[in-house]
């Protein structure tokens, strides 16, 4: 045995340990095994809870805006997702109530935005069940014209934009053919065509299209479908109408908007985040579809979203594609990009998300810089109030914002901190509920952060409180500016020296919108929120000094002499 074992001592080692290395080997087995089964097992329950097993009670179709027949297949996500009605902070509970008006709060914002619409009325945002109804209620939409392309995000829209895109190519539209296919060009064609629409025409067109429960009028969430509304007047009112949709006023009115009332109107429902047959994540909206395909061709580096990274490495020959090309995890976040981004929605343009360049604010300011419409006349917001500047105006870069911080270089998504999963029983359920996470640390960040509660609000305080505090700095600086600038009109300063303190204008309102209209307070991207706002007052001051050197006479040359360098503090007075 001990010949045969010297013999071929690397073939048959285990023999001349004999029982001792068998154990072992059998102990390194067993425990191998073990673990193994261990992430078997733990592969399986995470498959598992990312996918809830269910069963399909109801059938629900591309039509199926009402999320109410959803909810009888998947009752816990419908039962947090009815919860944005609530709101926990101030107990608003009814529909009426309207959220604090931003104005009120920081009357410097009337200045900001003199001359634009936002300056009559802007608030607070509030749960996602409100959406259409303070859409349909701002004095924003109710006292100045805007446009269809509001809707693109405050409405499920998307088989109303495949209805319009169908029939504008002479197609059959009925309910069957919109609740069997998503139909991509349909959908691109009719978003064309409703942005461009006046926004009550519009809205009206949402109630032409099946909502996927013909006969119910009773919209889970208010708004909606209460006809001859200031946002969902009769054809025949303040406008002309062109004769078909004339409903006239009145009772004759209210049945005659009945007879093409095929469905109601709903806020953002499931069918604008999941794909009803798989009930994968999908991104249905054509401003990130287009938007996200630019960032693509750009070459800001976005090492937060792979799927664009691998993309730009292959052959580039179809665009990048969201709904192909990126991770579930991407799509936790991308699903939230469909409305919470910086864009243009004007009656000049279709809607566009600014982002050839990339996604900083610079970049974008460079993207508007460059842009002209389609009129060929150079890109602005609108004019400003008081001093006659062509400025830009900062919608809610969230999704912009939450790409330049630590979170998102860390692979955390919207939905890990606002869609936190929660147990119930057995499984785990992705909160629908999309709220604040501060009301619900506890799953929102506890299952990353090993921290008491206390320190973890206290982190997102110390940052809120900065970026509010050097919001304030920056409004004071903006509205000095301003006054210099008006001061040097009235003193009689030309249009061509204006010129110059007009781009600085623009650059240091841009900045400051971007910070305090992003909803966060700076918790996004803490570290890019202050930076912003350094520049936006470096902006402000530079105009408003060169504002006031326009009206001060001309200083003579100093004769100071220059003081000779010292080592120490001297010690005489000299
Ligand atoms: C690209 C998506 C998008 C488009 C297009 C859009 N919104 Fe919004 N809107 C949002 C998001 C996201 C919020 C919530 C964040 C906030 O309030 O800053 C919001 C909030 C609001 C609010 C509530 C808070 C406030 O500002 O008073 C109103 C009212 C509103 N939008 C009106 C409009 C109108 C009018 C238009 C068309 C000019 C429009 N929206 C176009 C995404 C959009
Ligand atoms: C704003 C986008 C959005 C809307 C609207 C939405 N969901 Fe979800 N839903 C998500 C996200 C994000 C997840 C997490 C998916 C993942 O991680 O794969 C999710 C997950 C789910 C899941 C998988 C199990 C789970 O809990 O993670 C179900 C089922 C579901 N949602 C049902 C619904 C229903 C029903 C509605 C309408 C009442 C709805 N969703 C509306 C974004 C949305
Ligand atoms: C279809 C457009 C749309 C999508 C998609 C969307 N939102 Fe919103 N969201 C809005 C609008 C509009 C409001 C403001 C509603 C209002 O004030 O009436 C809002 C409000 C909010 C609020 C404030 C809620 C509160 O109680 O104050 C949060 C937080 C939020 N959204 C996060 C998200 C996250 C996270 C996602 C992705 C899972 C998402 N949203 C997807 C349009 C959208
Ligand atoms: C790491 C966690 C985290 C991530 C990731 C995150 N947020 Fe937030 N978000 C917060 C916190 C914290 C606040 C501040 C809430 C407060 O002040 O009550 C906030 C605030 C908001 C608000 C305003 C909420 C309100 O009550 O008015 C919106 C809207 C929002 N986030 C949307 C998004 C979107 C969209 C994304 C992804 C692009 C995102 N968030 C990613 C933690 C996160
Ligand atoms: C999915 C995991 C995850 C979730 C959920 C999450 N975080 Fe984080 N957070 C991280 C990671 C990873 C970092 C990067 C820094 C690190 O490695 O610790 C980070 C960083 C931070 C930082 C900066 C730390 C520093 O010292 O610079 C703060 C503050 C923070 N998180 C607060 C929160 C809050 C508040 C929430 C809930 C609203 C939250 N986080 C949710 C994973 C998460």
């Amino acid at each position: 045995m001990s010949s045969a074992a010297a013999k071929t001592p690397a073939t048959k080692p285990k023999r001349s340990r004999g029982p001792l290395l068998l154990a072992l080997l059998a102990a390194v087995v067993a425990l191998a095994t073990v673990g193994v089964a261990a992430l078997l097992i733990s592969i399986f329950e995470h498959k598992q809870e990312g996918r809830t097993p269910f069963v399909r009670l109801v059938d629900v179709k591309e039509t199926s805006t009402d999320p109410v027949p959803w909810g009888i297949n998947w009752p816990s996500q419908f039962d947090s997702y009815r919860r944005t009605v609530d709101d926990e902070e101030t107990e608003r509970g009814g529909s009426s109530a309207m959220p604090a008006s931003k104005l009120d709060e920081h009357p410097w914002l009337k200045r900001l935005y003199a001359g634009y619409a936002f300056s009559i009325d802007y608030r607070e945002a509030r749960g996602h069940a409100y959406m259409l109804y303070d859409q349909e209620v701002t004095d924003r939409v109710t006292q100045r014209p805007q446009s269809g392309a509001c809707l693109h995000c405050h409405a499920s829209i998307i088989p109303t934009y495949r209805r319009l895109g169908l029939e504008a190519e002479g197609k059959e539209a009925d309910a069957e053919t919109l609740a069997n296919d998503f139909n991509w060009p349909a959908v691109m064609e009719g978003f064309k065509l409703a942005s461009a629409m006046e926004y009550s025409a519009a809205h009206n067109e949402l109630l032409k299209t099946p909502d996927g429960t013909p006969g119910e009028k009773n919209p889970l969430f208010p708004g909606g479908n209460t006809p001859n509304t200031p946002a969902n007047p009769p054809a025949s009112e303040g406008k002309p109408s062109d004769g078909e949709d004339d409903v006239g006023t009145g009772e004759e009115a209210a049945g005659k908007v009945d007879e093409h009332h095929l469905g109601d109107a709903h806020p953002v429902a499931c069918i604008d985040c999941h794909d009803p047959k798989t009930m994968e994540l999908r991104i249905t909206r054509p401003g990130f579809i287009n938007g996200i395909a630019a960032l693509a061709e750009s070459d800001d580096p976005v090492p937060h979203m792979p799927s664009v990274e691998r993309w730009r490495k292959g052959n580039r020959q179809r665009p990048y594609d969201p709904n192909v090309d990126a991770s579930r995890q991407e799509k936790r976040s991308f699903v939230c990009g469909q409305c919470h981004v910086e864009y243009y929605c004007g009656p000049k343009e279709t809607l566009f998300f600014p982002w050839q360049n990339g996604l900083k604010i610079e970049q974008i300011e460079k993207t508007y810089d460059g842009h002209k419409f389609p009129d060929g006349e150079p890109f602005y917001d609108f004019v400003h109030g008081e001093t006659g500047a062509h400025v830009y105006k900062a919608q809610h870069p969230e999704f912009e914002m939450w790409s330049q911080g630590i979170h998102a270089r860390s692979g955390v998504s919207c939905a890990d901190c606002h869609m936190p999963y929660q147990r119930e029983g057995a499984m785990k359920v992705s909160s629908h509920w999309v709220r604040s996470p501060l009301l619900n640390t506890n799953n929102a960040c506890q299952t990353c952060h090993n921290v008491p509660e206390e320190e973890l609000r206290d982190k997102v305080a110390t940052i809120q409180g900065r970026t509010t505090a050097q919001i304030e700095r920056a409004a004071v600086a903006l509205t000095d500016m301003l006054d210099a600038i008006r001061d040097a009109e009235a003193a009689g300063a030309t249009e061509e020296e204006l010129g110059l303190i007009f781009e600085l204008q623009k650059k240091a309102a841009w900045r400051l919108d971007f910070v305090s209209s992003e909803n966060s307070k700076g918790f996004h991207a803490d570290q890019e929120a202050m930076r912003i706002l350094g520049e936006s007052i470096d902006y402000s001051r530079q105009a408003e000094a060169a504002a006031l050197r326009l009206r001060a006479p001309k200083a003579p040359e100093s004769t100071r002499e220059v003081v000779p360098v010292e080592g120490v503090t001297p010690a005489r007075k000299n």
